[in-house]
């Protein structure tokens, strides 16, 4: 649950009054930090150690008034949720007038896809598989959240998932291991810049560490069950990719791993990330995932969990008041030793130098003068940037006969709960971004066609008809409105106007609040309001083209039969309904690919492009009982990972190899040639993928192992080449050994994971 109350304003500057400044704040100089905080420490009492581990919400659990008498007595190390300058400048000017040691907070949000410029969501822009756009994402982000005075993103998130039941799966990367590698990093890098010191920085928290994206069922807070090899193999690599990138922050995971919460998950925190992956930075556990522990099952009471937490290596606790009440009492006890207390509180202090802070405590904030007159100011918005990644993020998975894109000309009817809505356009997670600012596809498409065609427009549906998932979708805020005209009425209008335009355009899918957390759905269908409302479109004859909206990937077996046309937009954000429009009238052709496949039907989950063999694949050829597949479904996706239509056409050569074998420490190059075949330039993704046919365990059918997006005009051709080393190779044997097995492997290159050229080459 978040809050955010805006706090009174105390406009005085108060010189940091630290005697010792570090030597050169934001420089990485671990020694010179390290000496600054060793010092600090020794003069800090147990209860002020105790009060840096406590992080807090703002709100009405937290009034202001509570906060100032914490900041007093030391009792509070950061802040999240509170996302202004005044704001953040009252609270931090509290530290340096009332705190003993004046140890200044933090302050930190969820700066997931934007702050107040709104991109699309991660699994949108996962589908870009363009680094750089990703990067400018970050850097816009950190630019407009550190204006604001924040210094921490709880973000990426790089949760691995398989699992489209799961609501969370908007906010990650997708199914596969190295393009959500690939993204985490860019974020991290590009969010932090050089140094999160400086001033349009933000120190990032990679999350939810770990596996949370494997929840059993896709059922939220579920528990994870997972083999070692798959662990290190497919989920955890993107977590050390971000951390490896330099993310100061580690959010850990609500789940429990084979059986153990991470929370409580002394092997995860200690052993994997401080020990083997050399972490130097903070943990901080998810809200209120402390006291959780108890209904885990693994805490018998409140004090019982604040032990655990902090022995199994949880630095910071979110948004509850047990380490404050708990840790004093443990550590006379001696339950807890002062050496734990002390780690932890190095942990925190050590961001906070990082951040730059105690050389300047109001380091993303300035003077008060120079605070924005109006924080959402039209001019603080990044739109240009927005509408150009978010066109690069549309995936076109149909185009029977070319229908798109539309012609400027003629009658087109839009129709559709999720046409001209504001707030769902932004996606989940929104940050501070405001839903009036938004651009709609309505929009979008009046701006577009303004003067050249007529454009006509009818909601259609609802959301959805169900009384039950309206409540669900309405129960923290009034998030989708239920008209007062009947769904028939809705639909009859639609249909109206549908039989007076040349083709219709329905935006039709998920609200931002069913992609979101604790959103879990076990029917991934369009709502059945919006499908009655496609099958009578349907009915008119007229070209339907149907404008995806949602936050995972969608059933959508019988829309793909009935449309004309199919473009994925996921939740688009702030400039999202230009993009769209941009796509649909071939201003921009579209590039996207999908970050994750879509399933013909939950029943088949999970589906997944690398998954293992098994010992009796099914043969489309030579159909066979005992062999693996359901009777009434067809084997794997309805469109695959990595697929993605243009409105050019490319070819791929066949693959040739610098050397038809490798020896180890070395590495050869596989190459083809893509050729824009059709009219049009246009951009697509080279993707690179390996098979290990005979290993000592059963190897996925194929991994993406790296991937290049390339323009092409038309006719231009272009030689992509690929390297590959023993570290393509490695996996985790059944001894947990990190290796590569001589022998044959197979090589495919292709514009997505099922039409791809192969070749084999040989480890030596
Ligand atoms: C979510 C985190 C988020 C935190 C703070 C939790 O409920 O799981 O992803 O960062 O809230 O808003």
């Amino acid at each position: 649950m978040k809050w955010f109350y805006p706090l009174l304003v105390i406009s005085v500057s108060i010189p940091t009054a630290f005697a010792t400044t570090p030597a050169e704040p934001g420089v990485p100089n671990e020694q010179a930090r390290d000496a600054f905080v060793t010092r600090l420490l020794s003069k800090m009492t147990l209860n002020e150690k105790i009060g840096q581990l406590r992080l807090i919400s703002v709100g009405p659990d937290n009034p202001k008034s509570a906060i100032r008498n914490m900041i007093r007595q030391g009792q509070v190390g950061a802040i999240f949720n509170t996302v202004t300058r005044p704001d953040i400048r009252a609270m931090q000017d509290q530290v340096m007038q009332l705190s003993r040691l004046k140890i200044p907070l933090f302050f930190a949000y969820d700066v997931v896809h934007g702050q107040r410029t709104i991109f699309p969501i991660p699994l949108g822009l996962a589908a870009s598989w363009d680094v750089n756009a990703v990067k400018t994402v970050g850097r816009i982000s950190a630019y407009e959240a550190a204006d604001d005075g924040l210094n921490m993103t709880w973000a990426p998130m790089v949760d691995v998932s398989h699992e489209p039941r799961w609501g969370r799966m908007s906010e990650g990367f997708g199914e596969d291991t190295l393009l959500t590698s690939r993204m985490g990093q860019a974020m991290v890098t590009a969010m932090q810049g050089k140094s999160p010191a400086d001033r349009y920085s933000l120190m990032t928290t990679v999350k939810h560490f770990a596996l949370y994206g494997a929840v059993e069922g896709g059922r939220e807070y579920n528990s994870v069950d997972m083999s070692p090899q798959r662990m290190f193999q497919e989920y955890l690599p993107p977590y050390k990719a971000a951390l490896d990138a330099g993310s100061g922050g580690v959010m850990v995971a609500l789940n429990s791993i084979n059986g153990v919460p991470a929370t409580a998950d002394a092997w995860l925190l200690k052993d994997v990330l401080r020990r083997q992956w050399k972490f130097k930075g903070i943990t901080i556990s998810d809200h209120g995932a402390i006291k959780e522990l108890i209904q885990h099952g693994v805490a018998s009471d409140p004090q019982d969990a604040v032990r655990i937490a902090i022995t199994s290596g949880i630095d910071m606790s979110m948004s509850d008041q047990y380490y404050s009440e708990y840790l004093p009492g443990l550590v006379k006890s001696g339950a807890v030793t002062m050496a734990e207390i002390d780690d932890a509180t190095r942990h925190v202090l050590n961001v906070k130098y990082d951040m730059g802070l105690f050389s300047d405590p109001y380091r993303h904030l300035g003077p008060a003068k120079d605070d924005p007159a109006d924080t959402n100011a039209e001019s603080r918005l990044h739109r240009r940037e927005a509408r150009d990644v978010a066109a690069e993020t549309l995936v076109l998975l149909k185009n029977r006969l070319d229908v798109l894109p539309l012609k400027k000309q003629g009658t087109i009817a839009l129709v559709g709960p999720l046409a001209d809505s504001q707030r769902d356009i932004m996606g989940s997670w929104s940050a501070a971004g405001v839903a009036t600012q938004s651009v709609t596809l309505r929009q979008g498409m009046e701006d577009a066609l303004r003067g050249k065609a007529t454009l006509l427009y009818a909601k259609g549906a609802n959301i959805t008809d169900n009384p039950q998932v309206q409540k669900f979708l309405n129960s923290y805020e009034p998030a989708v409105t239920v008209d007062k005209q009947s769904p028939q009425q809705l639909i009859d209008q639609a249909v109206d106007m549908a039989r007076k335009a040349d083709v219709v355009v329905a935006a039709v899918g998920e609200s931002q609040g069913m992609a979101h957390e604790a959103s879990s759905r076990s029917d991934i269908r369009i709502p059945q309001a919006q499908r009655r409302l496609l099958d009578a479109l349907k009915a008119t004859g007229k070209p339907l083209v149907i404008v995806l909206m949602n936050g995972r990937p969608l059933d959508i077996s019988h829309q793909a039969e009935q449309a004309n046309a199919i473009l994925e937009t996921w939740f688009s954000g702030t400039e999202g309904g230009h993009a769209i429009a941009d796509v649909l009238f071939g201003d921009i052709n579209p590039s996207g690919k999908l970050p994750v496949s879509f399933p013909r039907s939950v029943g088949q989950l999970p589906v997944y492009y690398n998954h293992l063999p098994t010992g009796r694949p099914y043969n489309y050829l030579h159909p066979d009982k005992y062999t693996s597949h359901y009777y009434d479904a067809i084997n794997g996706p309805l469109y695959p990972f990595g697929y993605g239509l243009s409105y050019t056409t490319f070819t791929v050569s066949l693959v040739t190899l610098s050397a038809p074998a490798l020896s180890a420490g070395g590495s050869l190059q596989a190459s083809v040639t893509v050729t824009n075949t059709g009219k049009r330039s246009g951009a697509t993704v080279v993707q690179m993928y390996l098979n290990d046919p005979v290993a000592s365990l059963s190897r996925p059918v194929e991994e993406l192992k790296d991937f290049r997006r390339i323009q092409l005009a038309p006719g231009q051709s272009e030689r992509v080449s690929f390297t590959v080393t023993t570290d393509e190779l490695k996996f985790w044997d059944p001894q947990m050994h990190y290796v590569a097995e001589p022998g044959k492997f197979n090589l495919m290159i292709g514009l997505d994971s099922v039409r791809t050229q192969k070749t084999v080459f040989t480890l030596r």
